[in-house]
């Protein structure tokens, strides 16, 4: 017995694999959509060999709008949307703006148009801590609340920010013409998940992220060290007023953050509380230099390093204040930062290829 559909776009990539498999797990069904464009369809099979169930996957664009309404039309249970699919890369936003925009918003729209369409009421939508910018500019406001105000310093920030813009108008516009007709309109609700730095990957070492390309995220490239892809890790900047002067994040593992899209779902359905945003993080902030010794543990050895500049829009602290989600969502995450780093390594001397390769053989569970 299922006890919902759901279509998760961008289903084939790091954060939105993990939440597949979580819907998966919890009897959801699942329909997959993505391009592959920063993902390997090899994801769809490690999905199956988890949960022994199969997910219907379609290469779609998040542009192609007639392309999604196939999809719905093809799956006319479908009654809820996870939206992951959009171009994440901070720097590169900034090169080539109108494409992060094309995908990031417009591709939102026509998700959005599709939904609207086939009726299909509920969205979950990947937004991301970089919509608050630098909350150090304010007092008190470290941890980062959701009332912190929104102030992204880069164009993949103003991107997540115009589509929660953008969501939350939907979701009031389509409430607001149900109250003229009469109806309550109250099976209209979106979750703005708001999330902080993912890390970590599945305990039985099969499920990971696979980024195509260089990565720049502290994690896969201090990952590329420990295998020896990449000589050594550069620290951005150890001038931060931090307490071993480099910059401060909150790690959440991928399964946590799973996890909280699920609850985050489950809350749009039983409560319809109309558009929320909730901060998805640990609350707890950890340096670099400490993220290099926790993983360098995992790993069992020293990994090397070497100062350098801080990088270009960097901030010093973005670490979330999460008991909103806690509070209302029930949802708390439950796995250490060592969860994570031991999780990586795992995953990551298992694939060292990611998933351009055969999986191991047989997987056991750490
Ligand atoms: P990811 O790149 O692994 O996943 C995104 C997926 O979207 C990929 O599988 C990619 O192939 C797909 N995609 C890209 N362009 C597409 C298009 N035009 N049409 C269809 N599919 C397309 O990234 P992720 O880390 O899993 O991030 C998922 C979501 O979470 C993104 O929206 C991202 O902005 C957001 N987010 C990520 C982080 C992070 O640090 N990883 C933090 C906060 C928010
Ligand atoms: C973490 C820390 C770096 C690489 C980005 C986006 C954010 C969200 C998560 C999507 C920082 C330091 C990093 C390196 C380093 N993504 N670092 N050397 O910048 O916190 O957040 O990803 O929504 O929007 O901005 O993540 O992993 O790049 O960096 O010293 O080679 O590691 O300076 O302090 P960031 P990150």
């Amino acid at each position: 017995m299922t006890v919902g559909s759901v279509l998760v776009t961008g289903g084939t990539g790091y954060i939105g694999s993990f939440t597949a498999l979580a819907l998966i797990e919890a009897d959801y069904k699942v329909v997959i959509v993505d391009n592959l464009y920063n993902s390997s369809e090899e994801v769809i099979n490690r999905i199956e060999l988890i949960t022994g169930k199969r997910p219907p996957f379609y290469k779609v664009d998040i542009t192609d709008e007639a392309g999604l309404d196939k999809v719905f039309s093809e799956h006319p249970d479908i009654d809820n949307v996870i939206h992951f699919a959009a171009l994440k890369a901070v720097g590169e936003s900034g090169e080539i703006p109108l494409e992060y925009y094309r995908v990031n918003v417009y591709g939102s729209i026509c998700l959005l148009r599709s939904m609207e369409k086939h009726n299909v009421t509920n969205i979950v939508f990947s937004s991301s801590a970089t919509v608050y910018g630098d909350a150090t500019r304010f007092e008190n406001m470290i941890p980062i609340p959701e009332h912190c105000p929104i102030g992204p310093t880069n164009t993949y920030g103003h991107t997540k920010s115009a589509v929660e813009t953008i969501i939350t108008d939907q979701i009031q516009a389509k409430r607001n013409l149900a109250t003229k007709a009469g109806k309550s309109g109250e099976e209209w609700n979106a979750a703005l998940l708001r999330y902080f730095n993912p890390a970590g990957s599945h305990p039985s070492g099969i499920m990971g992220e696979d980024p195509q390309g260089v990565p720049y995220n502290l994690l896969p490239l201090l990952a590329q060290v420990a295998i020896g892809k990449r000589e050594k890790l550069l620290v951005f900047g150890d001038d931060y007023a931090s307490k071993d002067g480099t910059a401060i994040r909150d790690y959440i593992h991928v399964l946590d953050l799973a996890k909280g899209h699920l609850v985050a779902l489950n809350y749009l359905r039983d409560h319809h509380p109309g558009v929320r945003a909730w901060n998805l993080g640990t609350g707890r902030g950890s340096t670099v230099f400490e993220m290099i010794k926790a993983f360098s543990k995992a790993v069992g050895r020293d990994l090397p390093y070497q100062v350098v500049e801080r990088r270009q829009g960097d901030v010093l602290d973005l670490t979330a204040n999460p008991s909103l989600a806690n509070k209302e969502l029930g949802w708390k995450a439950e796995r250490t930062l060592e969860d994570a780093c031991e999780d990586l390594w795992h995953w990551t001397e298992n694939n060292p290829q990611g998933y351009r390769q055969d999986p191991p053989k047989e997987f056991v569970e750490r």
